[in-house]
């Protein structure tokens, strides 16, 4: 039997301009795929934001030449619209629209730092940092949710729309889209973040509202089963529904969502080709010299300074090894880079802290003859940088205490197109189920970590290829724009009057 065509961006696009011709493509999310905010000189300068659902939606439009509505956080986006609040992007190369919403200072601080993300991201995390949950975080939260579907309602028009939500900053957009009478709306919501147990979830005092407003969509998508069932569990426990594990749908009040588990990706062929340009050939000769590397080994862990990442049990891991393996001072270098986020919350703030005392006390401890183990740079890097680093090392540490699914793991895998480097890999994110031939960790246990990076600098060349030939064909296969295809295939099936498609084109 033939294998199925593989999705690419062309399948996907094609997808929609011939399946979906007419219905319009709407994303929302928090946050905006790039930023305006003004530079030094005072000149306003664009930059990709951080963060796995901007890496893999970004993609997604470009395919699709939709419109994505994401709050307008730089200091230099009202300068760069139109008088409808929109812009084409991306800025280099305008073929999608972006519309951005305006938020006060006080939305901001309670719907997005507040109940977003002192509430919802510690809840569905469970890394041990208490959720805060606070009333007024909870009003502002339905007022954005309220402003969103405002946004939506004007980006649609008239005709048929598929709306596309992300996230937890939008629990309650799904419902409100519903009730505001517009026949031709169908809505699916993709959640990027773990959803916990029932009783993990019972501390939110409004968790019937968010399980009510979630039950708007027609389709509702996790990362993985695990986070479906927890979700179906949460609903029996929470509201008046009926929930059907055998069809994973929940029927309430008349209407029917289908619960589905996605697992999100990369758009492999993008980060392959990135990965082979000359670009990153120089900049993996700029980052050679800036770390003094010569021929010693590079290890790296790359991602938001956030703490359900475990960048302190990483550190300690490595402090572990060090005294542990003598034999290996002086023979590597360790680079943790940190994208600044959230930098408003006492949390993210302490982790920091916490971050550069044990840096200083990791090269305090071991640092000899203008050697120092650990470099730590506090800064957002482009996706050039990032793959050159990538490719220059060694060993790739992401230890998250909980990710829903974790793309830099698949984003180091993407890159090494020389089919080498090892990837240490938490067990508690989405992303292990499908890299299983990363060397596994718990991040809690500090010497496990440690043993991984012992293992990762002795493992012989044949066996760091075999491992890495395994996840890299299956990130290729398993990439983006199968996400997106799988999705938007799962929206024509429905069978939603909105949309009055129900055709099933069979797609694995
Ligand atoms: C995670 C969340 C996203 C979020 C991203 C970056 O990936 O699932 O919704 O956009 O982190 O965080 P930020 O708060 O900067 O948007």
């Amino acid at each position: 039997m033939l294998a199925p065509p593989a999705w690419t961006h062309d399948r996907l696009h094609d997808l929609i301009t011939t399946r979906l011709a007419g219905v319009k493509f709407i994303v929302v999310s928090n946050r905006e795929p790039y930023m305006h905010r003004y530079g030094e000189g005072g000149e306003a300068e664009w930059i990709f934001t951080a963060g796995g659902l901007a890496t893999a939606l970004r993609p997604i439009l470009m395919a699709s030449k939709g419109t994505w509505i994401a709050h307008g956080a730089g200091d230099a986006d009202r300068g760069t619209v139109d008088e409808h609040d929109r812009i084409s992007v991306p800025p280099d190369n305008p073929c999608y629209t972006l519309r951005r919403v305006w938020l006060t200072r006080e939305q901001e601080e309670r719907y997005y730092y507040g109940f977003a993300n002192e509430g919802l991201w510690p809840l569905c995390h469970i890394t041990f940092t208490r959720p805060a949950f606070r009333l007024a975080d909870w009003e502002s939260y339905q007022e954005v949710n309220r402003l969103f579907a405002q946004a939506v309602i004007e980006e649609a028009g008239d005709g048929p729309a598929i709306v596309f939500i992300q996230d937890y900053h939008f629990c309650l957009l799904p419902r409100m889209l519903k009730d505001m009478g517009k026949p031709n709306l169908t809505v699916a919501q993709f959640w990027h973040i773990p959803w916990p147990n029932h009783d993990m979830f019972r501390p939110c005092p409004w968790k019937s509202e968010l399980v009510d407003g979630m039950l708007g969509n027609d389709l509702l998508g996790f990362h993985i089963r695990n986070h479906c069932q927890n979700f179906l569990e949460t609903v029996d426990r929470s509201v008046e529904a009926r929930t059907d594990r055998e069809k994973w749908h929940v029927s309430r009040g008349g209407r029917t969502t289908a619960i589905r588990p996605f697992p999100i990706s990369i758009d492999y062929a993008e980060d392959v080709a990135r990965a082979e340009s000359p670009e990153v050939a120089a900049a993996m000769e700029k980052w050679r010299r800036k770390l003094r590397l010569k021929d010693r080994l590079l290890g790296a862990g790359i991602e938001r300074l956030d703490y359900t990442k475990g960048i302190p049990e990483r550190l300690r891991a490595l402090d572990l090894f060090l005294e542990q393996h003598p034999e290996w001072h002086r023979k590597f270098v360790f680079l943790q880079i940190a994208a600044p986020s959230r930098t408003h919350i006492p949390a993210y703030q302490a982790v920091e802290d916490e971050i550069e005392g044990l840096v200083e006390h990791i090269n305090w401890r071991w640092g000899r003859d203008g050697w120092l183990p650990v470099e730590f740079l506090k800064q957002h890097h482009g996706p050039t940088d990032m793959i050159a680093l990538h490719r220059l090392s060694r060993f790739f540490l992401v230890n998250s205490l909980h990710d829903g699914m974790n793309l830099v793991a698949k984003e180091f895998v993407a890159s090494r197109v020389d089919e080498d480097g090892v990837l240490i890999l938490s067990r508690f994110t989405g992303a292990f189920r499908e890299l299983d031939s990363a060397i596994g960790v718990n991040p809690f246990a500090i010497h496990e970590t440690a043993d991984a990076i012992h293992q990762a600098l002795t493992m012989e060349q044949p066996e760091r290829m075999a491992r890495m030939r395994k996840m890299r064909e299956c990130v290729a296969v398993n990439n983006v724009y199968r996400w997106a295809g799988k999705i938007l295939s799962h929206v024509m099936k429905l069978d939603t009057p909105e949309l009055g498609l129900n055709v099933d084109i069979g797609v694995e």
